[in-house]
C-alpha cells in the first residue's frame, strides 16, 4: 500500500506542527517565521538579538498560539546543547538552519580567531543543532532545511572566502545527513539564496557607499546585471521556498540543493 495522498491544502499546512528557525531576528529567517505561522505553525525562533525576535514574534501573532522566542549566540555548541536540553519534550517537526553573517575580510588577513567565528556561527552551529535534533527524534524522524549561499558554488564577491567556504559545508552536511539518516525518516534539504534585499546585504550595500568603495561599488553593478529576473529578490521568496521544501509537497525531495537566486546561477 502506497502513502495516503494529502490534499495540496493539507500538504502545505503546518498545523499542530512546531517549527524552529535560527536567525529569525531578521532578514529571510523573520519572512520565514511569517509564513509559516501563516501555515498554522507553533514557532520556536532563535536568535542572538533580543529585540529582533520580539519585533518578529509581534509579525507572527494571528492567534493564542505560543510562538517562545530564545536568545541565544549560535557559534556555542554549549548554548546550543542546552537549548535542546531545554526543549527536550517539546521538539520541532521541522528545523531551519538560517542564521549567518557575512562579514568581507581580505584573506591574507583572516587570522585563526575570524575564521572560527565564521565557521562556528554560519556552519558548525547547523552541525550542531541537526546533531540534537537528529539524536533526540531518533524514534519520529523530522524536516532539516539548512541554509547555504550562491556563493559557496560560485564566488563572486572579493574577500568573501571564509564565507564561502562555511556555505559549502553546508551543502555537504546537509547531503551527508540524507544519506545516513534519510531511512530513519529525517528529510535533509538546502535552500542557497541569491540577491536578496534584507538587513544584512543593506549594510554591505551601506560600508560599499561610505567607504567609497570602487570595486564593491562594481562587484554590486556586475552583480545585479547578471540576476535574470533583473531585481533583487526579497526575504519572503526565500522563505516560501523553505515552505515548500518543509511541506508535504516535498515529500520525495532529499538531500537537494534549491537556489533561490532570480536566475543568478544560470545566467
Ligand atoms: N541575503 C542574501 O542575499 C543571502 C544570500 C545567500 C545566503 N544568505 C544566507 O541567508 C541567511 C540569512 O541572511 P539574511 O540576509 O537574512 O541576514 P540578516 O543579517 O538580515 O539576518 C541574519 C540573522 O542571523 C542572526 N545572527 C547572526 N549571528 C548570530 C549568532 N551568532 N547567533 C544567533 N543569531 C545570529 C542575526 O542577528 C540576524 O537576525 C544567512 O545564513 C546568509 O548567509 C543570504
Amino acid at each position: 500500500m502506497g502513502k495516503s495522498i494529502l490534499s495540496t491544502y493539507d500538504a502545505v499546512s503546518f498545523k499542530d506542527k512546531t517549527v524552529l528557525i535560527t536567525g529569525a531576528a531578521s532578514g529571510i529567517g523573520r519572512a520565514t517565521a511569517i509564513r509559516f505561522a501563516e501555515a498554522g505553525a507553533v514557532l520556536q525562533l532563535l536568535d542572538i538579538d533580543g529585540d529582533g525576535l520580539a519585533e518578529t514574534i509581534k509579525l507572527c501573532e494571528h492567534d493564542a498560539r505560543e510562538h517562545t522566542a530564545h536568545v541565544i549566540d549560535m557559534s556555542s555548541k554549549a548554548k546550543i546543547d542546552k537549548f535542546w536540553d531545554s526543549i527536550s519534550d517539546n521538539l520541532p517537526d521541522v528545523i531551519v538552519n538560517n542564521a549567518g553573517i557575512y562579514p568581507m575580510m581580505d584573506y591574507l588577513k583572516v587570522d585563526e580567531a575570524y575564521l572560527k567565528k565564521i565557521l562556528d556561527v554560519n556552519m558548525n552551529s547547523a552541525f550542531w543543532m541537526c546533531q540534537n535534533y537528529i539524536a533526540k527524534r531518533q524514534k519520529k524522524g523530522g524536516i532539516i532545511i539548512n541554509t547555504s549561499s550562491i556563493e559557496a558554488i560560485l564566488p563572486f564577491k572579493r574577500d568573501m572566502i571564509h564565507y564561502s567556504m562555511s556555505k559549502a559545508g553546508i551543502i555537504a552536511l546537509t547531503r551527508s545527513l540524507s544519506r545516513d539518516y534519510g531511512k530513519m525518516g529525517f528529510r535533509c534539504n538546502v535552500v542557497m539564496p541569491g540577491a536578496i534585499m534584507t538587513p544584512g546585504t543593506e549594510s554591505l550595500m551601506k560600508q560599499a557607499l561610505l567607504g567609497l568603495n570602487l570595486s564593491l561599488f562594481k562587484t554590486g553593478y556586475d552583480f545585479k546585471q547578471r540576476i535574470a529576473n533583473g531585481n533583487w529578490g526579497e526575504p519572503d521568496d526565500v522563505a516560501k521556498a523553505i515552505l515548500f521544501l518543509s511541506s508535504d509537497l516535498a515529500s520525495y525531495v532529499q538531500g537537494a540543493v534549491l537556489p533561490v537566486d532570480g536566475g543568478f546561477l544560470s545566467a
